[in-house]
């Protein structure tokens, strides 16, 4: 451990604010990328902020991501951070209700529920919720007339939402879940949801009507996954469904001790938490840009017409093992997630002191920088995410970056990686995953997320499906962000107009 002595160390500048207490929380709050990046031309890529009496050190850029989703655990904790917002909602004894060594044998159980095995059951599945959904939906009503020339509209962010969940609980979730949807499991969902919100994370318990609801939730929720473990074992019949209940069911602690019921119930609640706004914002963003960029939305439909056509003219769906071909849409997916990566602050509680490299931020006149132990940090990839200094036009969404590996709009990207030895691959494929990566929507290091391939699997069958069913318009132009939310949302107005290709 690195030696600094008192008269050596000092703390990060910290930003301006007139309220004490409250601090910059108004600003940070509305935006917290304008914030950020405006605080970051001020005091460099280490400060310190205030909010609501805490003490937040962000660190910015490819170095400051590496700092905080590389530092050690003895230095921080990602469970200190998150444990008064998710315990009350996952339920207790998983993930950040564990201590971490547990929470990592945790992700190892989730990893073998979500095998490429399973994925190729999924993409049917998918598709059919799908096909059926718009079949049935008032949004798609006049897709549902038949009339190729009728124009109707929809929210990309109510269809995609209830599209996601749909598509979730059909294969991750199981069939239990997914046949309880229309009745007691989506109120009990929602009512969970409406416990996960900002409030919650700085205010864990007030008597308030809504924490009332999120803990009745999760008790019943919670019953009901058990209950569904308990069916499972009583008739050996079903025990051939390829969902996570089931992998979940046959895991065991390295200690030998099997994994207990009510984790695999808190844990499934986790996993669905973990997906829902995370997949359903990203796929509405995805939604409302190829609305808005017909030759790309163009591409998309040619990419599945020359791969896909039956002899008759007609689409055919695509395997997993075909979906994960298709560059054009691999490229719109990732591309969306670098300008809208759900995710914006990923936090951790300074457990040790924490003296910051110099090559991330040059000493000052009173010596190294430290983040004292009780500090937040928070490490912000949508910002390294818009750099100008990597990203050609940076705020502009613009797909073919991906798949352009010489061009130019890649080139400062490839030059971060080849001078950081990463590999990096362009089209479909894996980009840098290090700590260090400029581009880290899926985070980076111990917590990184686990769902990437899941969330690539259900997005781009949703996408594909729909792409292939009608042709989509945004007359009123890109909504902008919504940061009041715990994920970023798209704001109001967001109607896409929409009328059916073709008869299938
Ligand atoms: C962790 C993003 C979908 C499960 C994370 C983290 C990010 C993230 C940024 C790191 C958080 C941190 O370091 O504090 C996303 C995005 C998604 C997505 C952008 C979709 C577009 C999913 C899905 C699942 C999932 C579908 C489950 C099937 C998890 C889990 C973790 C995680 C278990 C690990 C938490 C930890 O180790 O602390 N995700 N996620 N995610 N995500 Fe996701």
């Amino acid at each position: 451990r690195q030696l600094i002595l008192p008269r050596d160390r000092s703390l990060p500048p910290e930003v301006f604010h007139w309220i004490p207490i409250i601090g910059s929380a108004p600003s940070y709050g509305n935006d917290p990328i304008a914030f950020l990046a405006d605080a970051q031309k001020k005091y460099g890529n280490v400060f310190t902020f205030v909010m609501l009496g805490r003490k937040m050190t962000v660190a910015l850029g490819s170095a400051g991501n590496n700092f905080i989703l590389g530092g050690k655990v003895a230095n921080l904790s990602a469970e200190e951070a998150y444990t008064p917002l998710t315990t009350p909602v996952f339920g207790k004894d998983v993930v950040y209700d564990v201590p971490n060594e547990v929470l990592m044998e945790q992700k190892k159980f989730i990893k073998v529920g979500l095998s490429t095995e399973n994925f190729r059951s999924y993409v049917g599945m998918i598709e059919d919720e799908v096909s059926e959904y718009m079949a049935h939906d008032p949004s798609f009503r006049t897709f549902q007339m038949n009339d190729i020339n009728e124009w109707g509209e929809f929210d990309p962010l109510k269809v995609l939402a209830e599209m996601t969940i749909l598509t979730a609980t059909r294969t991750l979730q199981g069939k239990e879940v997914r046949s309880n949807m229309d009745k007691t499991f989506s109120k009990l969902f929602s009512d969970l949801d409406g416990g996960f919100t900002p409030l919650h994370m700085i205010f864990p318990n007030l008597p308030l009507e809504s924490y009332r609801k999120r803990d009745a939730a999760q008790k019943k929720l919670s019953e009901f996954y058990i209950s569904i473990i308990n069916g499972r074992r009583d008739n050996t019949s079903t025990n051939d469904e390829t969902d996570m209940i089931a992998a979940l069911m046959n895991q065991h602690y390295r200690s030998g001790r099997a994994l207990p019921d009510h984790e695999i119930a808190h844990i499934m609640i986790a996993l669905l938490m973990a997906g829902q706004h995370t997949s359903s914002t990203t796929g509405a963003w995805t939604i409302l840009h190829i609305a808005s960029r017909p030759d790309i939305a163009d591409a998309l439909y040619q990419e599945q017409v020359e791969k896909f056509s039956n002899p008759d003219g007609t689409l055919r769906s695509p395997t997993y093992d075909e979906l994960k071909t298709l560059t054009v849409l691999d490229a719109v997916i990732r591309e969306t997630l670098r300008l809208h990566p759900p995710i914006h602050s990923i936090m951790r509680k300074v457990r040790a002191d924490f003296p910051v490299p110099p090559t991330l931020a040059a000493p000052s006149k009173d010596g190294v920088y430290v983040v004292p132990k009780g500090h937040f940090v928070l490490a912000s990839p949508a910002v390294s995410q818009r750099d100008p200094t990597l990203w050609h036009e940076c705020d502009a969404w613009e797909p073919a970056r991906w798949n352009d590996a010489d061009g130019e709009a890649q080139k400062a990207f490839k030059q971060y990686a080849d001078e950081n030895g990463e590999k990096v691959d362009f089209g479909f494929g894996a980009v840098s995953k290090g700590t260090e990566s400029p581009y880290q929507p899926f985070g980076a290091g111990r917590h990184r997320c686990i769902g990437e391939q899941f969330a690539y699997l259900q997005l781009g069958t949703l996408i594909t499906t729909m792409v292939r069913k009608i042709e989509m318009r945004l007359p009123a132009g890109m909504p902008g962000p919504n940061y009041h939310t715990m994920i970023t949302m798209p704001k109001t107005p967001r109607t896409i107009t929409y009328r059916r290709r073709n008869f299938d």
